[in-house]
């Protein structure tokens, strides 16, 4: 079978982004066919399409797909034709401690990924997707939302009554925010924008800081909770932002590293670390077994995605210049 691709050549770069074809053969033993519908934009993906981290070879970009299964090969029992299904960040990480470093095994990165309409795949690349939801929804879920899940869930099991910091409105802090108040806790959350503020209020924030007019938010966060500090900081923004995280957390809170909005590097204060016996938690997306518990809590409430925008397939790099004027609120999507 023919299919239609988006492939980003060696280096990567918008000029460097074609359109061509692959084949997908027919599933080997263990293998599964997935006609790929949806896919949703990351960070990730934009730094290999725009040639920040761009490939090593030709690639096809985008790590998170959703589709319908078209064939499954010998000894696969956990898939049928016609279910509905999500990709997996890691592939090769099923549960447990993360076994995985860097991005080798991550489709659109180290291999191949779902900027196409059909792929043959191991079946532990994909888990079924959230029962009602559309494939352009469920595509919003393998690289945001799972890291946002993980975070809250497993790295520091998340209790109702504690209080989650949130940063900006992209994919990764709208899905904490849902994730929160779905596990009753109180959200304070962030964006440079007063408008986007409302829509946050709208989606359950019980605290808004206009992170932009209000330099000192770290202090104010702490104030909204009676000086005693947040419980968990989603921190994306990286370098620039984790100073006022510190402030703004616990004795003893939690800090998930997860975004370099600001930045790649800079100083940490250690000694704000030590007197307030933080944890700071680098964070890597999580495993398959997570994006399992994750869709059955997601079945389980009726929570839907925040989808700003969708675009065509072939639209890949007007969805990414999207991306980088920051004027979205949520997910951006493709569609196939
Ligand atoms: N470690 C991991 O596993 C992992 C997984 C997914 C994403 N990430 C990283 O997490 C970060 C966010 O990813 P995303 O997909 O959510 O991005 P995104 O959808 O592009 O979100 C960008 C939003 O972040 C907010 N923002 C930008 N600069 C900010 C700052 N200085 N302080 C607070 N908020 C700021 C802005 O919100 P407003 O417009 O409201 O101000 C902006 O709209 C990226 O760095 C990405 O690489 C890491």
């Amino acid at each position: 079978m023919t299919n239609k691709a988006i492939i980003v050549q060696s280096g990567g770069g918008y000029d460097r982004v074609v359109i061509g074809e692959r084949d997908a053969a027919a599933p080997k033993i263990g293998e599964i066919t997935v006609r790929l519908h949806g896919n949703s934009l990351n960070y990730h993906d934009f730094a290999v399409v725009s040639g920040i981290w761009g490939p090593k070879e030709p690639r096809i970009p985008m790590a998170d797909g959703a589709g319908e299964v078209i064939a499954v090969g010998e000894g696969v029992d956990t898939f049928k034709v016609g279910d509905h299904v999500v990709s997996t960040f890691f592939p090769t990480w099923e549960s447990g401690e993360p076994l995985v470093y860097g991005f080798a095994t991550v489709p659109g990165d180290g291999v191949d990924g779902y900027a196409r309409e059909i792929v043959t795949i191991s079946k532990n690349a994909f888990t079924l997707a959230p029962k009602g939801w559309t494939h352009t929804e469920a595509s919003t879920l393998p690289t945001a939302a799972l890291t946002a899940w993980r975070a809250l869930m497993s790295d520091d099991n998340l209790k109702s009554g504690d209080t989650v910091l949130v940063q900006g409105t992209g994919g990764v802090s709208i899905f904490t925010l849902q994730f929160a108040k779905m596990a009753g806790a109180t959200v304070i959350a962030t964006s440079s924008s007063d408008e986007k503020l409302e829509r946050l209020k709208a989606l359950g924030a019980d605290h808004l800081i206009n992170y932009r007019s209000q330099a000192n938010w770290g202090k104010q966060a702490l104030d909204l909770t009676d000086g005693r500090g947040v419980d968990h900081v989603i921190e994306v923004g990286g370098p620039a932002t984790l100073d006022q995280s510190m402030i703004a957390s616990r004795v003893g809170g939690h800090i998930s590293l997860i975004g370099i909005l600001t930045g790649l590097g800079g100083d940490l204060n250690i000694v704000t670390v030590l007197i307030k016996q933080l944890r700071l938690q680098g964070v890597l997306v999580g495993s398959r077994c997570q994006q399992q518990d994750m869709i059955r809590a997601i079945d389980a409430t009726g929570m839907k995605p925040v989808i700003d925008k969708t675009f065509a397939l072939e639209e890949i790099v007007t969805a990414f210049r999207y991306q980088e004027s920051n004027r979205h609120f949520g997910k951006i999507c493709l569609e196939m």
